[in-house]
């Protein structure tokens, strides 16, 4: 195996694997004669062992709480997500990733508490994520949040309340190709095999699908929630 740093140009014509380094090593082999940075956002360990976590390079040797404090200071998107879990499937992880990519600002978890967080890669530690026993209680759980943002706003408050928008493929939807998101809204996925549950579906004001052109029933929920993620950022978000 070809070693990071160390690709030769006959391992390259090769066709071999060619693997880029990840992350960075301790702080004072990157940067020497360097002062070690003493600000409160650095993680001691990493400083002295590396950090070859899946972090954006502006974070690296930085604390999670840091990282997350951040994301929070530069402002989250306003829309949330939500997945039930009922099959413990591995979509759960791919969808946390991914909204910590688009900067979701809330996943929430729709089921048991315990979810398959392969898939992830720790990207859960950076999100707010939230869990509810149900649907019913996800729901008021988000009517509440409108309330209290009405409430703060006082008189002043035009906001709409949170849309909330069932993902899935099943009668009555509409295209995501041509609907328009709502700036704030929750999009709920369903779970592997089961698809939403009757009761989300029953409380969603808006049921979206996902256009699809080949033999498969569906995509697997992860891919329409990244589908889905990415339908909101063209439609909203400043590039
Ligand atoms: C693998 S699907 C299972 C149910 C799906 N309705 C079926 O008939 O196979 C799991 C979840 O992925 C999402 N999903 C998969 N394909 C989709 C599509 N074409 N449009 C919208 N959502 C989709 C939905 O949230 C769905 O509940």
């Amino acid at each position: 195996m070809t070693e990071p740093h160390s690709i030769t140009k006959a391992a390259m014509e090769s066709g071999e694997p060619v693997f880029r380094k990840i992350g960075v090593g301790p702080w004072e082999e990157e940067h020497p004669g360097e002062a070690r940075p003493t600000a409160d956002r650095y993680d001691s360990d990493l400083l002295d062992v590396g950090d070859t976590r899946n972090v954006l390079d502006r974070y690296r040797y930085w604390t999670v709480e840091a990282i997350r404090a951040d994301l929070d200071r530069r402002g989250r998107h306003e829309f949330q997500v939500a997945i039930e879990n009922w099959t413990h499937d591995f979509n759960i992880g791919s969808m946390v990733r991914t909204a910590n990519a688009f900067a979701a600002s809330t996943v929430h978890i729709v089921g048991p508490h315990k979810w398959n967080r392969k898939g992830a890669l720790m990207t859960e530690l950076y999100q707010h994520v939230e869990h509810h026993p149900s649907i019913v209680d996800l729901v008021e759980s988000i009517r509440h949040q409108d309330a209290e943002r009405a409430m703060q706003a006082g008189d002043h408050d035009d906001s709409e309340p949170t849309r909330i928008i069932a993902i899935d493929n099943v009668p009555g939807s509409v295209p995501i190709e041509t609907y328009h998101f709502p700036k704030r809204c929750l999009m709920i996925f369903g779970a592997e095999g089961p698809g939403l549950s009757k009761k989300a579906l029953s409380l969603a004001d808006d049921v979206v699908y996902i256009s699809q052109f080949g033999s498969v029933r569906s995509i697997n929920a992860g891919a329409a929630a990244a589908v889905s993620m990415h339908a909101w950022v063209a439609q909203h978000a400043k590039v």
